[in-house]
């Protein structure tokens, strides 16, 4: 456990570094994410701490997985300001922070491309979404050798992604998903709330207002597809100017439901302003 985490840039460095912190029987923890650290993701690194000796932290904003009309550009990056967050919370040993061309050199010319959890949902608004996420996994995964990695469950569709594509390539790594950490008004946490503007943010907490009142109302309305339609139509009467989708869906295969018969999970994607959100709560 370290207060000033060291920020290492290359695969080669990692590694070196990693293996160096390894011990005999130290088990080595990953948490992958795009920076911009919020209490959200600070969780994971308090979470993953529990199952492991040595914890990296990834702060890498994947191009592969925006689209070009996406916020690739102004994306926020805070690569210092997340160093001292990750330092005084006293977790984290070691900052992997690539540059862009260490990730993808000249050349590279991979995809991995995921299909059953990945199909429909997010895939329907951003098609490139999971392919660049799996293969930005994939490499960060085959960069740390990690015996576990952490991810939040408030991308769920993104967890079983990952999950599927660690099963299919034989990635020999545990992969843990953690609560999602919310703002008082409900606001599941993401680096994108940062765009909000002040009456998109009010908005923006009835997401998650209409999604619990939608679990209340399943236990008692019937069939599924009219408690959906209800919470589509709550979500635009808030303010929300789309919604992409707002469904019921098998927990592990996120395949639709006629009836609430096996674990479920309630998923939605809306847009307020010029802000996408998602959300979704365990049924
Ligand atoms: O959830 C995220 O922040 C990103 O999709 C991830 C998993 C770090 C891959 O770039």
């Amino acid at each position: 456990m370290s207060n000033s985490p060291q920020i290492v840039t290359t695969v080669a460095e990692l590694r070196h570094r990693v293996t160096a912190l390894r011990e005999d029987d130290s088990r080595v923890g990953l948490v992958p994410t795009m920076g911009a650290l919020h209490a959200g993701h600070l969780s994971l690194v308090k979470e993953i701490q529990k199952h492991v000796d040595v914890v990296v932290v990834s702060i890498f904003v994947n191009p592969a997985q925006f689209a070009p009309n996406e916020d690739f550009d102004r994306y926020p990056r805070a690569l210092m300001a997340d160093a001292e967050k990750l330092g005084a919370s006293g977790e984290t040993d070691l900052i992997f922070a690539p540059s862009v061309g260490e990730m993808y050199p000249p050349g590279f010319a991979t995809n991995i491309d995921v299909g059953g959890p990945a199909v429909g949902l997010e895939s329907e608004t951003r098609p490139h979404f999971f392919a660049g996420v799996a293969t930005v996994v994939a490499k960060l995964l085959l960069a740390a050798l990690p015996d576990v990695a952490m991810f939040g469950e408030k991308d769920y569709q993104q967890l079983l992604v990952i999950r599927r594509l660690v099963a299919d390539l034989g990635l020999n790594v545990e992969i843990l998903g953690a609560p999602i950490i919310r703002e008082r008004d409900g606001l599941a946490m993401s680096s994108r709330n940062a765009y909000l503007a002040e009456g998109d943010r009010k908005v923006a907490g009835q997401l998650n207002v209409v999604l619990q009142s939608l679990i209340a109302e399943l236990r008692d309305v019937s069939p599924i597809s009219d408690v959906e339609d209800n919470g589509k139509r709550a979500l635009l009467a808030a303010g929300f100017k789309t919604v992409d989708y707002l469904t019921v869906r098998d927990a592990e295969t996120l395949a639709p439901l006629a009836t609430l018969d096996r674990p479920a999970r309630l998923l939605a994607a809306a847009t307020v302003g010029n802000t996408r959100l998602i959300d979704n709560m365990a049924v």
